[in-house]
């Protein structure tokens, strides 16, 4: 029998998405309040060792795609020198990063030497003063050269643009124009009720809508072939060089082919994000748990993996408080 982390559907959960920190530079308005937001202190997050313990776990289980997520990476301390170690993992095939574009260009050369090859970068608006609006943050100048410059040495890069009514809709079409010259992929997201307030409006500008509003200007818009337990659903207009997406991460159609395990920077793994966490690693791990007593709860917790997103949500009370930059999306 391979070592497998398998769930009670069949699924195979081959791909971990870890965040590193709760803590943001930024404070995207789908994401977190503009204030008042508690942090968790520093010593309550799994430390660079014990996060190397449990890793060497997970890709020991199958595990081998890893994409490291926030808050925002980047802020924590030793991340590149962490992230040249973990990429010597047996077992790990794949290395992805999703951030919002504050690092420096040495820190990208550094992805760059280290084999990475994917990034994901929120960008929810190629406007300055929308840009701001969004993220609070003046720092549309600064990202999009890290962009830029990722393109240029030959990085996969994708952007993650949340739409919502209001906000950026405006910026759709500008976002498949960048496609003609540049060699990226845009992905349109819808917004999900992570923003740590407990408000949420389900999204009018879901996937149909903006697929609908794409195909009215784009005509020719083909559908590209489905990548295996792809959350996007993937388009390209012809003599394009890039190409986009559509992700109904609010309606979930993507669910019945997950393989996604989530740890968060505090240890607590989730089966789903829409979830509550189905065990506390950091907590395991800080009891004096020896490794054969985490496989095993591992093993307990992801056989219960939720059918879908909705199932997960119909197990946690209320709408869920949390904010994305907890949860590491
Ligand atoms: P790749 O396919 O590896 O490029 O990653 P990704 O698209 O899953 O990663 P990224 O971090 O860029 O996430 C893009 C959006 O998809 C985010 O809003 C995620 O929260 C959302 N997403 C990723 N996984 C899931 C999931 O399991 N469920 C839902 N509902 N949304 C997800
Ligand atoms: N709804 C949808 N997407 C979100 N992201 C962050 N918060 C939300 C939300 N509430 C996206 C960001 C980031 C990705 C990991 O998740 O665009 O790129
Ligand atoms: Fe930061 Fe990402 Fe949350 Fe925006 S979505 S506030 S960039 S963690």
């Amino acid at each position: 029998m391979p070592k497998q982390f398998i769930d009670q559907y069949g699924r195979i959960l081959n791909y971990l998405r870890l965040s590193v920190t709760d803590r943001c530079n930024f404070r995207c308005y789908y994401c977190m309040p503009e204030e008042g937001i508690d942090f968790v202190d520093r010593k309550q997050l799994l430390s660079y060792e014990e996060l190397q313990f449990l890793l060497e776990i997970f890709t020991e289980y199958g595990v081998n795609k890893l994409r490291i997520t926030g808050g925002e990476p980047f802020v924590r301390r030793g991340l590149v020198e962490f992230l040249g170690r973990i990429s010597q993992l047996d077992g790990l095939s794949e290395m992805a990063i999703t951030t919002n574009g504050s690092l420096s260009f040495s820190q990208i050369d550094a992805l760059a030497d280290m084999g990475i090859r994917s990034i994901n970068i929120s960008l929810d608006s190629l406007d300055k003063k929308r840009f701001f609006e969004i993220t609070r943050r003046d720092k549309f100048d600064e990202v999009f050269s890290a962009i830029l410059y990722m393109i240029d040495r030959g990085f996969e890069v994708k952007l993650n643009a949340v739409i919502a009514d209001n906000k950026n809709t405006q910026d759709i079409l500008p976002f498949v124009e960048l496609t003609k010259h540049h060699c990226v992929s845009v992905r349109f997201l819808e917004e999900m009720p992570f923003n740590g307030t407990g408000t949420f409006e389900v999204p009018t500008w879901n996937h149909v809508v903006i697929k609908k509003h794409v195909l009215s200007h784009y005509p020719t818009m083909r559908r590209l072939p489905d990548e295996a337990n792809s959350t996007s659903v993937n388009y390209q207009i012809p003599g394009y060089k890039g190409t986009f997406g559509i992700i109904a991460s609010y309606s979930r159609t993507f669910c019945g082919t997950c393989n996604r395990l989530r740890l968060s920077a505090t240890g607590e793994l989730r089966t789903c994000l829409y979830g509550a966490p189905a065990l506390n690693l950091r907590d395991l791990l800080r009891s004096g748990a020896n490794r054969d007593e985490v496989i095993q709860e591992l093993q307990r917790a992801v056989c219960k993996k939720e059918k879908d997103g909705f199932e997960a949500e119909s197990i946690v009370a209320q709408t869920p408080k949390k904010s994305m930059s907890f949860l590491g999306g």
